[in-house]
């Protein structure tokens, strides 16, 4: 990586020159000696080239570390002694998965060491190699949503975005604007990996960029970009279609997974996908009274189930998980990658039209017929459509946002009004909507009302000028444009 431990050295050459500046009485020879014995344990505090902090299932906090180096950094927590970091998954090289043939793949390269660490209870600071890390916050006052950031390049589709154009490609500096309102917690709604295919020749929009399954693409399509907003809070990272076993789950697994790494879970076999596609849903506490529930909905398929199939099963089981998790907070905020009401402008038709998951919506449907989803979800947050929406119902159904508008190529332009007849769902009845297929980002911030929390959702340009905002609460939402105020 480029910048591999340039500030460490920026630091470390800063020092030794203040003290060969500040000692001018001291000889020339044992001047040179202790600069010797500065610089070898200076060298010594080698920066990983990624620290990261995820927010993980039992809302435990893990702080994860990537590395060339031959071993695991360490981690000092507060004043406590500096200990290693655990070792979470080595590096490897991947012979190509059969079906990832079908989206060019070769051998998948994993360069980076995986290193983690449990963020102990009550402890305030952590630092890695001499470097801070973002601290858990156990009261969530601004949230960061972002999500489907990935820059696209696929054949299949004759698709590639310029990613080496930072106005076509805006990931960076979406990360660079959010990571400046200083958020407590960023949530990612899913689809960080999108370079599944080689630039074509002559393409100067991608040239030079990397592709593929291994970790260069993962470096140059989320890393990299998204480092700014790495280093300001902990993130939620939700698993997108992209990130399935056939695609990039391999990395998925490595690297953002919040659960142990575990062979049987890893991607690397198809065998194992029945199992690996799917995960346990799990709840971030945002408040006393208000909390995440992460449900990873990847593997859904467009079409409704039967009852009989595998993956009907599979969600009905992690739904009914879910329903229990949520009896520990009145206020649930449901975060999935797919969303089960929205809409998409119609890029084939040209036409908008409802686009809610209609996978979800068979298992859901099943155990919620009229609402979807339970009394205690107010709000669901969720992306794969790539346009920010905010969606009140006059029926019985929670507010709906969609997030997907933080990098990968938008969708063409979504009504201004919610189009006549429309229908999302039978039996939904759309109140207050606003959308936008402009590049962006959004951030909830927590007012407590009472017993209860309220909240304001603002949407931002790329550059953080706020485009919408929403107050948000108790299941409704009532936006107007960032321009004409909110009454
Ligand atoms: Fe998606």
């Amino acid at each position: 990586m480029k910048n591999r431990n340039r500030l460490t050295c920026v630091e470390l050459r800063a020092a030794l020159l203040a003290f060969k500046r500040a000692q001018p009485w001291l000889p020339s020879g044992l001047k040179k000696w202790i600069f010797g014995l500065l610089l070898v344990p200076g060298l010594a505090l080698a920066a990983p080239d990624t620290v990261f902090t995820v927010q993980a299932w039992k809302n435990q906090t893990l702080v994860r570390a990537l590395t060339q180096d031959a071993a695991c950094p360490g981690i000092r927590f507060d004043q406590h002694a500096e200990r290693p970091m655990r070792l979470r998954v080595a590096p490897q090289s991947l012979a190509a998965r059969p079906d990832q043939a079908k989206t060019d793949a070769g051998p998948v390269e994993f360069k980076e060491r995986v290193c983690e660490a449990r963020w102990p209870k009550g402890a305030k600071t952590a630092r890695v190699a001499g470097q801070p890390v973002p601290a858990p916050h156990a009261h969530i006052h601004r949230i960061v949503l972002i999500g489907d950031t990935g820059c696209r390049m696929k054949a299949a589709e004759q698709a590639f975005q310029d990613c080496n154009d930072a106005v076509a490609w805006p990931l960076a500096q979406v990360a660079m604007s959010a990571a400046a309102l200083k958020p407590d917690l960023v949530v990612h709604v899913g689809d960080l990996h999108y370079r599944e295919s080689p630039c074509p020749e002559g393409n100067a929009g991608c040239a030079g960029a990397a592709w593929g399954y291994g970790d260069g693409a993962w470096r140059e399509d989320f890393f990299i970009p998204a480092s700014p907003l790495l280093r300001a809070a902990p993130w939620v990272f939700v698993r997108g279609n992209h990130e399935s076993c056939w695609r990039a789950g391999q990395g998925w697994f490595r690297f953002m997974d919040p659960s142990p790494w575990s062979e049987l879970r890893s991607c690397d076999d198809p065998a194992n996908d029945a199992d690996a596609d799917f995960s346990e849903p799990y709840a971030v506490a945002l408040s006393k009274h208000t909390q995440l529930i992460v449900f990873d909905s990847s593997k859904t398929a467009g079409k409704p189930y039967a009852e009989t199939d595998l993956a009907f099963q599979k969600y009905a089981d992690a739904l009914a998980l879910a329903r229990q998790l949520m009896r520990k907070a009145p206020a649930n905020f449901f975060v999935s990658h797919h969303p089960l009401l929205a809409l998409s402008s119609g890029w084939r038709s040209g036409k908008a039209a409802a686009a809610g998951n209609q996978g979800l919506q068979s298992v859901f449907e099943a155990s919620f017929p009229q609402r979807l989803f339970p009394q205690g979800v107010q709000l669901t947050l969720a992306g794969h459509i790539h346009a920010f929406e905010a969606i009140n119902f006059v029926s019985d159904h929670p507010t709906s946002l969609v997030l997907g508008n933080s990098g990968s190529s938008t969708d063409t332009q979504l009504p201004l009004s919610y189009p006549e007849g429309l229908s999302l769902y039978p039996g939904v009845q759309v109140g207050d909507y606003v959308a936008s297929a402009d590049f962006g980002f959004a951030t909830l911030d927590r007012r407590p009302a009472g017993a209860k929390d309220a909240w304001l959702l603002t949407e931002y340009n790329t550059q953080g000028r706020p485009v919408f905002h929403c107050r948000v609460g108790q299941g409704k939402s009532h936006c107007a444009k960032a321009e004409d105020g909110l009454e």
